[in-house]
């Protein structure tokens, strides 16, 4: 079976190489529509999305906070990768379902974007520097509200390298009751 949905699924993959090429209001407006668009526990709408664009320095203190927590000095990469946009998606504290309904949001964007011919990578890496000890800098750089915290962010570019979608093993993933 196939559809444009099901299209878009199979064929996206994680960029990790971006050109410097920005993103088009329309572009970011329609994937953030995509994450505001996604269903939440109780419908009760707790997530919050910063969006920082590359060049802002508040990413490069990130990455700097991040290298120091990993020992990571040489690491070739920033953790966005140079994409020219990167979305910060933050929940509310005490909520049951923030996890859940951050990665249902930020699906839905990564998927908007693949359908507008754009790459993305999601990104977990930064978790500890935002959770760390200047999660109160951070999280007022990124102007997530009080209460909330950071759960996953997206980086979003035209991409550069083309990797192929990974492969999985059925059996060992699924059970038919
Ligand atoms: C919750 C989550 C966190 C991730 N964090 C990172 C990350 O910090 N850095 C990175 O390079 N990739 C990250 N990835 C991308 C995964 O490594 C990637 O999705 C996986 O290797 C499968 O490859 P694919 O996306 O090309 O299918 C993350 C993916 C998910 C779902």
């Amino acid at each position: 079976m196939s559809n444009q949905v099901l299209e878009i699924i199979k064929q996206r993959s994680s960029a990790r190489a971006y050109s410097a090429e920005k993103l088009t209001q329309t572009e970011l407006d329609s994937i953030l529509e995509a994450g505001l668009q996604a269903p939440t526990g109780k419908n009760k709408k707790e997530i919050f999305f910063s969006i920082v664009s590359g060049d802002n320095p508040i990413l490069a203190e990130l990455d700097d906070e991040k290298r120091r927590l990993r020992g990571q000095e040489s690491q070739p990469h920033n953790f966005f990768f140079e994409a020219p946009v990167v979305i910060f998606l933050s929940a509310e504290d005490d909520f049951k379902w923030s996890k859940v309904d951050a990665g249902i949001a930020v699906q839905n964007m990564t998927l908007a974007a693949e359908s507008l011919g754009l790459g993305t990578l999601i990104i977990g890496c930064v978790y500890d520097a935002l959770h760390g000890e200047k999660k109160e800098y951070f999280s007022k750089q990124l102007q997530i509200p009080e209460g909330y915290s950071f759960e996953i962010a997206l980086a979003v570019g035209h991409k550069t390298d083309n990797k192929a979608p990974h492969d999985y093993e059925f059996a060992k993933q699924v059970a038919i009751i």
